[in-house]
């Protein structure tokens, strides 16, 4: 006999992971959009120096990180949402807000958790296609929300789609939105995003918005995803206070916590490493579209790539792995002959450009 499991089980969409964990040093990972930088030293250390006191739990106030980001960004500390990476803090969103009844809006294709909120709260999704440009289509969102909507989701810049918009007609649509409905401002690439230009811009909104949430990584300018921590700033603290409701008490492990606090000390390191990345971002949709391919114009560390109407995704994808090659098949993200490709090493970046122009 085999277990019996809640309903939600089923409507849960199983989150595309990456493979090839297993495939050895010399794989270009480039599925994940991970940094291709290792932790900083001193950042490393912070988080090897935590594992001394592991017997104890972490601390559960996490008052030294929410410290430090809250001198960071002049958001006070209780309006600070920490989580296990910030698909933590987002899940817990949904658990916070959304029942059976609700609504939550977001456009697709954007980040694959999205629709995990709705399956396991039994809210309703409602997808709004991204337009020809493969952006937010913030109008058609506009018109999207009803008495039902409890949650609205934007991306920016865009997962898979690595497209932005800028700050102005985000905050036009803030305007429009009912107080009583949550915003969150996914960023977890805003870094790199030139169209958004400064990452303190947003925050500002918060200021007007307390229905606003930004929801940030260390995952990915800070080199950070193997440790796992996010953050959600909030307008007001009721946002803070619901999703630590739902969690359990100790999220946030040691040195998970330790490294962040060392790496906001290295600003000047981290926006060296966003120049680089930039550059680097240049060479790959150059190479890209010098084979004649159609290449989203990117604000993040990844680039997205139409590939034409007759190529065959699937065996494209594991021509590339053959070759040492990893990169996110469009369809698993919601989007038919497309590629998703991490910013990686000009090694990295030049093996991919030279094996998709052989391939295809
Ligand atoms: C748009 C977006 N939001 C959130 C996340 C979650 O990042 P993490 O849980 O590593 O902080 C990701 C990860 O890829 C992402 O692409």
């Amino acid at each position: 006999m085999s277990l019996e499991f809640a309903e939600r089980i089923r409507r849960i969409p199983v989150y595309p992971v990456a493979s090839g964990y297993d495939l050895g040093a010399d794989t270009a990972m480039l599925a994940s959009n991970e940094s291709c930088f290792a932790p900083l030293p001193d950042v490393a250390e912070a988080a090897a120096r935590a594992l001394t006191s592991t017997h104890r739990y972490p601390d559960p106030s996490y008052q030294p990180l929410r410290r430090a980001l809250s001198n960071r960004y002049g958001v006070p500390a209780g309006r600070i949402a920490l989580g296990n990476g910030s698909c933590d803090v987002l899940l817990a969103a949904g658990e916070a807000l959304l029942e059976p009844g609700a609504e939550v809006v977001y456009a697709w294709p954007a980040f694959s958790v999205y629709p995990h909120l709705a399956a396991a709260s039994g809210a309703r999704a409602i997808e709004v296609p991204l337009d020809s440009e493969d952006r937010h289509d913030l109008d058609a969102m506009l018109t999207e929300i009803t008495v039902a909507t409890r949650l609205v989701l934007i991306c920016n810049p865009n997962n898979p789609t690595s497209t932005a918009l800028g700050l102005e007609p985000i905050e036009s649509f803030l305007e429009q939105v009912p107080r009583h409905v949550c915003v969150i401002l996914d960023e977890a690439y805003c870094e790199f995003s030139l169209r958004i230009g400064d990452p303190y811009a947003s925050v500002e909104l918060l200021r007007r918005y307390p229905n606003l949430v930004l929801l940030r990584t260390f995952s990915k300018v800070y080199g950070l995803a193997g440790l796992r921590v996010g953050y959600g700033l909030s307008g007001s603290e009721d946002f803070r206070t619901a999703v630590d409701q739902v969690r359990q008490p100790f999220y946030l492990n040691a040195a998970a916590q330790a490294a962040a606090v060392e790496a906001l000390k290295h600003q000047d390191d981290v926006d060296r490493r966003v120049e680089r990345t930039l550059a680097l971002r240049v060479g790959l949709e150059d190479g890209v579209r010098g084979h004649g391919l159609w290449v989203a114009q990117s604000d993040a560390n990844f680039i997205w790539v139409r590939l034409p109407d007759d190529a065959d995704e699937p065996a494209l994808v594991a021509a590339l792995r053959e070759r040492g090659v990893l990169v996110r098949a469009g369809a698993s993200l919601g989007r038919e002959r497309a590629l998703r490709v991490t910013v990686g090493t000009e090694a990295e970046n030049d093996r991919f450009v030279g094996a998709i122009g052989e391939l295809l």
